[in-house]
């Protein structure tokens, strides 16, 4: 069933036509495809991966995609990937205010900027950390990333993404992810737009188990959303733009790739409204660990270790008796680089802004300012809801390490130690400056 253009389910068997007839019926690689289209698998997974893992898809197009000419580099301005070594990894805890707009005219791809990360891609290991600034669409150009999916996150202005499987239009308090290898073009609908980007070297994203949660809860499969099949048929110069290996590399087509014109199979993009996520919390005392918020998860070899978590923080009451409300202060093991898509996020009453990020290396201590903590200590423990809030985080288990940009930007606040500074030391009844026993 298609719902305004899209078709319901996480991870789902697809079938997609934008023609009718032009998918073929019980098998994949007919000797004569309908329409003359050209049949081609896109693997997401190794060929050998186990069926519940496993992830591709078949497209039928009006010319094969290996039809061009050599790659090209191409200068690749301030995106970075990893191996991450320009600068040392910091234990330091880091904030930015929110990235200035572009001053020149500037595609999706032009405006990204990478914050961080760990692993490489060469590896399939780890993730890049980027955010985009933007002021015009993408036009005859298209883009692929051969180093891992893009987990897309809108802070401001939506983005219409015209992909070779469809079109997924994105709205801040929505994310969209796109596979590795899926080619787009990105379209600004409303004249600029910016956000946040997971580039995930690592397992795809998929949805955590729940444990004792049972077998509802958080984010719901079927609130997930794939576009159905469209294509352009198209003669036109279009510059097919690649980043691989954290290169980027251009080729002409004669053609606009975007030109599936059916598809099946379970890789595909996928988007999901944030306002859907099934919130779950306390209704007694102490609130959960922040993993109760994960949306996507990517695993790791090791299980229960993610190669990179999605988490939210969303609109949510508070409920828990004589608990301190904001989140505790804390010291990880895996480290966390945090957004803001609005409002306000409550373990900070001053400095996290809407685009800003700050990140939290692994061990690295943090957790409410002084401001926060005063009053929460202070506060009438009614029920409350946190009406205006969307942050998150991407957490991963390997140390996240800055790029030179992050480490030089003037959007890096010099001075974000500073709001734990100044708490009071607890006093003991009858204590001297003398070490007790
Ligand atoms: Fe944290």
């Amino acid at each position: 069933m298609a719902i305004d253009g899209y078709m319901p389910g996480f991870g789902n068997e697809f079938t997609t036509e934008a023609v009718a007839g032009a998918l073929p019926e019980g098998q994949n690689s007919p000797q004569r495809v309908p329409y003359g289209l050209y049949a081609e698998q896109l693997s997401g997974t190794a060929f050998t991966a186990p069926r519940r893992e496993n992830r591709r898809s078949w497209l039928y197009r009006l010319r094969p995609s290996s039809s061009h000419g050599p790659f090209r580099p191409l200068p690749e301005g301030l995106l970075r990937s990893g191996p991450f070594a320009e600068t040392p990894a910091t234990p330091n805890r880091l904030r930015w205010n929110p990235l200035p707009r572009p001053a020149q005219p500037t595609d999706f791809i032009e405006g990204l900027v990478t914050f961080g990360g760990n692993g490489s891609p060469s590896h399939g290991v780890g993730v890049g950390i980027h955010q985009y600034t933007a002021n015009r669409s993408m036009t005859d150009t298209v883009f692929y990333n051969a180093d891992g999916e893009l987990l897309i996150v809108p802070q401001s202005g939506r983005l219409r993404l015209v992909t070779e499987m469809g079109v997924l239009g994105l709205a801040p308090g929505e994310v969209g992810v796109v596979p590795r290898g899926v080619r787009f073009r990105a379209e600004l609908p409303d004249g600029t737009a910016s956000g946040y980007i997971c580039e995930n070297y690592g397992g795809l994203f998929r949805l955590p188990d729940l444990g004792p949660i049972g077998a509802n809860g958080l984010a719901n499969p079927r609130d997930f959303l794939t576009p159905v099949a469209a294509f352009e048929d198209v003669d036109r110069p279009t510059r097919v733009v690649q980043k691989f290996q954290g290169r980027l590399w251009a080729a002409e087509l004669d053609h606009s790739p975007l030109d599936v014109v059916a598809w099946h199979g379970n890789l595909a993009p996928y988007k999901y409204d944030l306002a859907r996520f099934n919130t779950i919390g306390t209704v007694s005392f102490d609130h959960p660990d922040p993993s109760i918020f994960t949306v996507l998860t990517s695993p790791s070899e090791s299980p229960g270790v993610a190669n990179c978590d999605f988490v939210i923080f969303p609109p949510r009451w508070m409920v828990a008796e004589n608990t301190f409300r904001p989140p505790w202060f804390h010291r990880n093991i895996m480290s966390e680089f945090m957004g803001l898509v609005h409002g306000a996020y409550d373990a900070k009453a001053e400095g996290f802004s809407p685009g800003g990020a700050s990140l939290h290396n692994c061990m690295s201590g943090h957790g409410p300012d002084r401001e926060t903590y005063e009053r929460a200590v202070a506060a009438n423990l009614a029920p409350h809801k946190i009406a205006d809030t969307l942050a998150f985080m991407f957490e991963t288990r390997w140390v996240i390490s800055p790029t030179r940009f992050a480490m030089e930007t003037p959007a890096l606040q010099r001075d974000y130690d500073a709001c734990w500074s100044n708490f009071p030391k607890a006093r003991l009844p009858g204590t001297g400056t003398e070490t007790k026993r």
